[in-house]
């Protein structure tokens, strides 16, 4: 029996059972729910992501596991600056450009990290200082941000530059003596070199409201108000044994500043608490609409930069652990909500009148959207700028659901597409079709895939068409 027939069936059994107890019905759950983490994920609108140790993509236990479940990948240590930028303006890609090609042979988009991070440089960048190393700073992230530019769904530009304790300040470094003004250089650099990608500031022991993520918050908070191009903030959440029931709050918080929110380096120490632990995080994940992905640090706890922690969610043979479990059902009784459009903010600087000082309006809850008539609907956001733009497409199923769906787009005479992600196209002028990809085909009623394409020429007008199979 085909996937529509037992969403069919599993519908009309909910409705007459819910009308019989005069409740009402709800779509979701059994008949929807993935067995992966990354269906999961991806059936309510996120990815699923393992950061990538180079040398392990000849593991054959780690690659079925890495490729069965996760449908994100970030490079553990290959795009670091020590390792793209080893002698000044020698660059070497290979560990980076093996990632991304691992990548997209397997429809997995691909985080970036990290492109200004006061760890892992290059001895030649420690003994630099002042106006010298501003400008090799600023060289490395257009560089590395141009060589990856349209493979890369989010950048983490600027890592860890907050300082632990109740400072709320900049962590001292050689790159914050360059001035307090180089992490927004960092992003504006980074958005001219790759509008395509999502721009993030990434830190730990962020973990709920405390100081370290309020100084966070309030340089986000001055970055929108400017005009500064951030786009989103990770949160690393290499945790301990509890989860801070504030957790979800302060994700929420830099969600109402206009940002996305990812949780970018999962990991947990073991023990009886860790499966609890695993959960709660993806909860607070699928409870912030704006919450647009999780990473895993790696993939199973062999992999894992905290060794005997055993911090993730496979064993070493490959097994699944009850952490696995939690995240998986976690997953899946997350609401059905749409995540924020995938455009980059403003390229242009925004007014520069000081940041608000009451917090900006909450968001209403997400709503599920009603399932339209059989087949599928499309709707596009556009984000341009002179020369070029970036489209987000939404598709939402009808009342049949899709096993699997296609977007034709009519584009304005000199535009092509010159970079798709979470679909396939066919064609770059004229009309274009894009077609699901493996994890993002098969929506039930109601339910919403987003897919991205960036293009040069003006994208003005488009109007997206839909059809499901
Ligand atoms: C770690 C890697 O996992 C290790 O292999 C490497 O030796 C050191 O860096 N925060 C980060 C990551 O942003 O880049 C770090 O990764 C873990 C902490």
């Amino acid at each position: 029996m085909n996937h529509k027939r037992v969403l069919r069936l599993a519908v009309t059994v909910a409705a007459t059972g819910a009308l019989a107890a005069g409740m009402t019905m709800t779509l979701t759950s059994t008949a929807s729910a993935g067995t992966t983490l990354k269906a999961s994920a991806a059936e309510k609108g996120r990815y699923f992501g393992a950061a990538v140790a180079g040398q392990k993509l000849s593991d054959n236990t780690y690659v079925t596991i890495l490729n069965r479940e996760f449908n994100s990948v970030v490079a553990e240590n290959d795009m670091k600056w020590d390792a793209t930028e080893p002698q000044q303006g020698r660059f070497n890609y290979t560990g980076g450009d093996r990632l991304v090609a691992h990548a997209q042979a397997n429809g997995q988009s691909v985080r970036g990290h990290a492109l200004l991070w006061y760890q892992q440089q290059p001895g030649w960048a420690q003994s630099m200082s002042g106006s010298a190393l501003r400008s090799a700073m600023m060289n490395h992230v257009t560089q590395v941000a141009t060589h990856f530019k349209g493979k890369i769904y989010a950048w983490d530009v600027v890592n860890e530059a907050f300082a632990d304790g109740n400072s709320g300040a900049r962590r001292d470094s050689n790159l914050q003596r360059t001035g307090n003004d180089w992490i927004e250089a960092a992003f504006r650099a980074a958005r001219a070199a790759d509008p395509g990608a999502k721009l993030c500031y990434n830190d730990y022991n962020t973990d709920g409201i405390n100081a370290k993520s309020t100084g966070i918050y309030n340089m986000v908070r001055d970055f929108k108000s400017r005009g500064v191009p951030i786009d989103c903030v990770g949160f690393q959440s290499h945790l301990g044994t509890s989860l801070s029931s504030d957790y979800q709050a302060n994700l929420q918080r830099f969600a109402d500043l206009g940002v996305d929110v990812q949780i970018t380096e999962l990991d947990v120490m073991s023990g009886g608490n860790q499966a609890n632990v695993f959960a709660g995080v993806t909860r607070a994940c699928m409870n912030v609409s704006r919450c647009t992905g999780i990473t895993t640090w790696g993939v199973r706890d062999c992999d894992s930069w905290r060794g005997s922690d055993n911090a993730l969610l496979f064993e070493c043979s490959g097994n699944k652990k009850a952490a696995y479990t939690s995240v998986l059902n976690a997953l899946n009784a997350g609401p059905a909500i749409t995540p924020s459009p995938t455009t980059p903010g403003p390229t242009t600087p925004g007014p520069t009148t000081p940041p608000p000082t009451t917090p900006p309006p909450t968001t209403p809850p997400p709503t599920t959207p009603p399932p339209g008539p059989e087949g599928c609907t499309a709707s596009v956001s556009l984000n341009s700028w002179t020369g070029g733009f970036v489209a987000s497409v939404k598709v939402t199923a009808g009342s049949a659901g899709t096993n699997g769906w296609n977007v034709s787009v009519t584009l304005p005479g000199g535009a092509s597409v010159t970079n798709t992600w979470s679909a396939t196209a066919s064609g770059s002028t004229g009309t274009v079709r894009f077609a699901n990809v493996n994890y993002n085909g098969q929506l039930a009623a109601g339910q919403v895939a987003e897919f991205g394409f960036q293009g040069t020429g003006s994208g003005a007008g488009i109007t997206p068409t839909c059809t499901a199979s």
